[in-house]
């Protein structure tokens, strides 16, 4: 009977034992029981384990974790929002930057930095903000930034962005101490290094309270360099050494012809092919007294004086365009430029093409020296060498350069030093986009 079987189950049976606890109450006398009766409630009280024992337990549990997790992060979201903590960061960090109201923005470590999150033909883009402190990898050392140095690669970057990469962080020369290194490397915290990011895959600039370089593009700075001389060397010292390198062995008294040996690579060309490589060395510059003090043997004043009025043997090429395409024929065994313009943008007028556009830019370059070389072959029946300039950073060079600061075989010539990130970067930019500045222009971040 349907009652008797109710009575029964509200005394259910222990779980997971299978067993009836009627049984043992038929065994207290309850004699009103029949047998059949005691049969049904032993099957319905079987029946009633079998289903208590597929009661699904652990996801129970779980979903109600997830549900107590969840109200927990919404009350502390909450909490957050209540005290104004977002509020507060956001302020703090004083720009537009998307990571503002990012909530994981409490979680890392912050730095300033100069950077630009649109294309600008005018420094004004350049603004300090708040940047994610970079993360160093294996063989990368994490360095706190004392002094940086601008080259015209930074404006240019920042008028033709990688519009993927920004906002982006300008600079590429450093100088500072190291904060973080591997166990086992050579540079341990403390140390004195200054180096250069690669140009080509850079994401995080130099303009920075911290910046992550390879041990491979950084080197120790020498005792008696100081953090402003380290800043300014990387970048244009690497391309003029890479530049001679590639006239392969000289001999001296040789010449060669720098253009525009006061600025910042054309310093250290003109002091490297004189001082180590022993080269006869013309120059062209309106500064004049300047370039001879850095050893030039010949200054050609370009306002007033034509450097093709005579042949040399070697042409050192920072200025492209009109003066590549008029110094080639004067060059008699190999013309070196460390600009892709000139020629690129006579080829790229052929194929309707920009150098704004990468492969256009590879088109222009390989066309370059086609057109160069056939040029020069047809008509004056000789073959100078072409050869143009990409610099990489190398770490076993810059400990070169720095032994020859360090000797005093050659000085650093420094324009002007700025300071700060929030109106320093601006200058910095502005004082070499004039095309005037004499040496290398640095930017102080942080004291000692
Ligand atoms: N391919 C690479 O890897 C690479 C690496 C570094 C640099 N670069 C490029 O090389 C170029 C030079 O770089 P930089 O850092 O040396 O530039 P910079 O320091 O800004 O050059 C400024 C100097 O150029 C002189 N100058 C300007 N017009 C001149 C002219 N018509 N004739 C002779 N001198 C002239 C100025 O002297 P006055 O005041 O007397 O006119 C000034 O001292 C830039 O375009 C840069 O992007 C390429």
């Amino acid at each position: 009977m349907p009652g008797t079987t109710d009575a029964t189950v509200a005394n259910p049976p222990a779980a997971g034992t299978g067993k009836s606890s009627s049984s043992s109450s038929s065994g207290g006398g309850n004699k009103a029981i029949s047998k059949k009766t005691a049969e049904v409630v032993q099957e319905h009280s079987e029946t009633v384990t079998v289903t208590t024992m597929k009661q699904p337990r652990p996801t129970a549990r779980g979903s109600s974790f997830c549900r107590d997790l969840l109200k927990g992060l919404v009350a502390l979201a909450a909490f957050l929002y209540a005290t104004g903590t977002f509020a507060s960061i956001a302020k703090w960090s004083n720009n537009r930057s998307w990571l503002h109201s990012h909530p994981a923005m409490s979680m890392c470590e912050w730095m300033n930095a100069s950077a630009f999150e649109e294309a600008g033909v005018t420094s004004a883009v350049l603004k300090r903000m708040v940047f994610p402190r970079p993360v160093r990898g294996p063989k990368q050392l994490l360095v706190k930034v004392i002094k940086a140095a601008g080259n015209p690669v930074d404006y240019k970057m920042r008028r033709t962005p990688d519009l993927k990469k920004l906002p982006a962080i300008t600079g590429y020369d450093f100088s500072g101490i190291v904060v973080d290194a591997d166990k086992d490397s050579a540079y341990q915290p403390g140390d004195k290094v200054f180096g250069m990011l690669p140009t080509m895959s850079r994401v995080w600039g130099t303009f920075a309270e911290y910046v992550v370089n390879d041990e491979d593009f950084s080197a120790k700075i020498p005792d008696g360099v100081s953090f402003s001389e380290a800043a300014a060397t990387p970048l244009a010292a690497l391309t003029a050494l890479q530049a001679l390198v590639q006239l392969g062995p000289v001999v001296e008294n040789q010449s060669v012809l720098i253009h525009a040996g006061s600025g910042g690579v054309g310093s250290f060309l003109i002091q490297i092919a004189k001082k180590i490589m022993k080269l006869k060395v013309y120059t062209t510059s309106s500064s004049v007294d300047l370039c001879k003090s850095l050893g030039a043997d010949h200054v050609i004043n370009y306002k007033v004086e034509d450097f093709a009025s005579r042949e040399y043997d070697y042409v050192i090429d920072a200025i492209g365009g009109e003066y590549l395409l008029r110094g080639v024929s004067k060059t008699r065994k190999h013309y070196v430029s460390i600009l892709n313009n000139g020629w690129e943008d006579y080829a790229n007028s052929l194929l309707g093409t920009s150098r704004d556009i990468p492969t256009a830019n590879i088109i222009g370059e390989v066309l370059s020296n086609v057109i160069i070389n056939l040029r020069h072959y047809v008509t004056f029946g000789r073959y100078p060498k072409y050869s143009l300039v990409a610099v990489v950073p190398h770490s076993e060079s810059l400990e070169v350069l720095g032994r020859w600061i360090k000797e005093g075989t050659i000085k650093v010539l420094i324009d002007q030093e700025f300071s700060g990130l929030e109106v320093g970067p601006r200058q910095v930019h502005d004082r070499i986009e004039s095309g005037r500045a004499k040496g290398k222009v640095t930017l102080a971040v942080a004291a000692v």
